[in-house]
């Protein structure tokens, strides 16, 4: 079994951070989304993965690399156009040949992993075997039907009126099967060749599609809320240690981790929270659940349920709360006056 994970995409909804970084390095609880989705795969035993990318990136490889230190295999496919995850799978075909597979969107998180689901389709081996879970507005997804016997009747690609309350996560386990479908579908409503349709097309020709219902934490991390709500989701599962110094005029409570290199001297830390290598936190108050990233330097600082990118400098402000902070931004009071300077499609709340 291989796998093929897609990691195009323009990611508009997290700008201005996808202008220079592909969404699927954002990183929760300090590490990339995309690490998370290998993580997982590597999980099921699946080392031979294959990741779609679009065609100005370079991020992910430099980020990742060949896989080995996550002990899988990575062959880097370039999408030149974000032509829809069906083409993406067309892209796919020679590397993954007559093999099963996993097909993961890059920006899922999963955090339960997938091991019951993978379980399920190595046992049976339908052409097709969707992952979905129950969603309150099934209209911004793939929406699949089931008969009695969980037996996929329709799929439909967010549809104006669902017929069932079935989302599709975004991870889907194939034969070789899909191949022809693939190859038979074209563009659907939005100009993408819809995964969907290709599977809708196995169902009409009369191939056996199931799906697995997922019954855990799921998020696809396309908005800042969602990264945010996702952080606060897997920091709760941290497993405290320090590795860094802390001096004894400041205090840890809740699960933290300080990792090697960082330094805190004369702060609150409230757990869930994680600061990353080579941080240096003083007289600053963190947390809880809020990540900084590496070789940030945060002094009379105060931050809560949010994220700090690499190298993010905070100085001598508080009461940050739900922030998203890009690598490298520097964060301090004016001389009486707000003083802005900001990206394109930059978003800033203030206390008024
Ligand atoms: C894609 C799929 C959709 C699925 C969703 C999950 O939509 O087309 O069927 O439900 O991922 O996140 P997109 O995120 O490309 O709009």
């Amino acid at each position: 079994m291989k796998a093929l994970v897609l990691s195009g995409g323009t990611g508009t909804r997290l700008r201005p951070f996808t202008y220079s970084m592909p969404k699927q390095l954002i990183p929760i609880a300090g590490k990339p989304v995309l690490r998370h989705v290998l993580e997982n795969i590597r999980d099921i035993g699946v080392t031979d993965i294959g990741i779609v990318v679009g065609a100005p990136d370079r991020h992910i490889a430099a980020a990742l690399g060949d896989g080995a230190d996550l002990g899988v295999r990575l062959t880097y496919l370039r999408q030149e156009q974000p032509l829809g995850l069906a083409h993406c799978v067309a892209l796919g075909r020679e590397f993954l040949g007559a093999d099963d597979f996993v097909l993961y969107l890059g920006d899922t998180m999963l955090p339960e992993g997938i091991g019951a689901l993978a379980a399920e389709f190595a046992a049976r081996r339908p052409a097709a075997q969707l992952v979905v879970q129950k969603v309150p507005d099934p209209r911004r997804f793939g929406v699949a039907e089931l008969d009695a016997d969980r037996a996929v009747v329709r799929v439909t690609e967010k549809p104006d009126r669902p017929r069932s309350d079935l989302a599709l996560v975004g991870v889907y386990f194939f034969t070789a099967a899909v191949h022809r479908a693939v190859a038979a579908t074209g563009p659907g409503r939005r100009g993408e060749r819809e995964i969907t349709d290709a599977v809708q097309w196995l169902i009409t020709a009369g191939a056996e599609v199931r799906a697995g219902e997922y019954g855990g934490y799921w998020r696809d991390t396309g908005r800042v809320e969602d990264v945010l709500a996702c952080n606060r989701k897997l920091l709760e599962g941290l497993r405290p240690s320090v590795s860094g110094t802390v001096d004894a005029a400041s205090r840890l409570t809740g699960p933290v981790v300080i990792e090697a290199g960082a330094r805190v001297t004369g702060s609150r830390i409230a757990g869930p929270a994680l600061v990353g290598a080579g941080t240096v936190v003083e007289d600053s108050r963190v947390g809880p659940y809020t990540s900084l990233g590496h070789g940030c330097e945060l002094r009379r600082a105060g931050l809560e349920d949010s994220i700090a990118l690499d190298g993010v400098t905070i100085h001598g402000v508080g009461g940050l709360s739900g922030s998203l902070i890009g690598r490298a931004a520097r964060i301090g009071p004016g001389a009486g006056r707000h003083r802005l300077v900001v990206g394109d499609d930059t978003r800033i709340e203030v206390a008024a």
